[in-house]
């Protein structure tokens, strides 16, 4: 009998997504105190679509962690970052337990971990963009390299009115969703202005 409920013995034994992505542009590492794993995804990115290309993952930790990065990574695969739903936490437990069934409590953190660690990642890749970026005006959705420039042409050119019209015409604010008050301080203030 093992050790794991069946699910989880399965991708333990056979995980599908162990690796470092060639040429990864985004790379997360994280570390949970409760049982001294450590977590690493990285990921290719096309810088262009934004779509994921690839994600592997490394870890010393148990069959639990194994199993929830290896769904994860095996999700995000072939999404563009505006389909991650701003990277909703509660959506993507969903999707790990919907594989995996329900964690038990004593295992919540690997599931966790395996979640901040792909954010980190995330995060990493933002941080990219905003070194490489040499635009004169601010860069205001570093997930998909949006400038204020754009966004303000766009808001006046089209007479946009909400974020999720941006989003839709550009993809800014359709990843992270972290720069979506700044779109909206955009459409304010372009508005007052015409
Ligand atoms: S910065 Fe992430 S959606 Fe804009």
């Amino acid at each position: 009998m093992s050790f794991y409920p069946a699910n989880i013995n399965e991708r333990f034994h056979a995980p599908g997504n162990v690796g470092t992505a060639a040429n990864a542009n985004a790379v997360g590492t994280s570390a949970t105190f409760v049982c001294g794993a450590a977590l690493r995804f990285t990921l290719r990115i096309d810088r262009e679509t934004k779509i994921i290309l690839e994600a592997k993952f490394k870890t010393n930790g148990c069959g639990y962690l194994i199993a929830a990065a290896d769904v994860l990574a095996e999700k995000v695969v072939g999404v563009k970052l505006t389909e991650l739903h701003h990277l909703d936490q509660k959506i993507l437990e969903r999707e790990i337990e919907g594989e995996l069934g329900e964690f038990p409590e004593a295992r919540k953190h690997c599931r966790e971990l395996a979640f901040e660690t792909l954010q980190i990642a995330f995060a990493d890749f933002r941080h990219a963009q905003i070194e490489e970026w040499t635009g004169e005006k601010a860069l205001i959705c570093t997930c998909f390299g949006i400038s204020e420039e754009t966004i303000e042409n766009l808001v006046e050119n089209n007479l946009l009115e909400t974020v999720e019209e941006v989003t839709a015409a550009c993809s800014a604010g359709g990843g992270c969703g972290s720069c979506q008050p700044l779109i909206q301080e955009i459409i304010d203030t372009t508005a007052h202005e015409i």
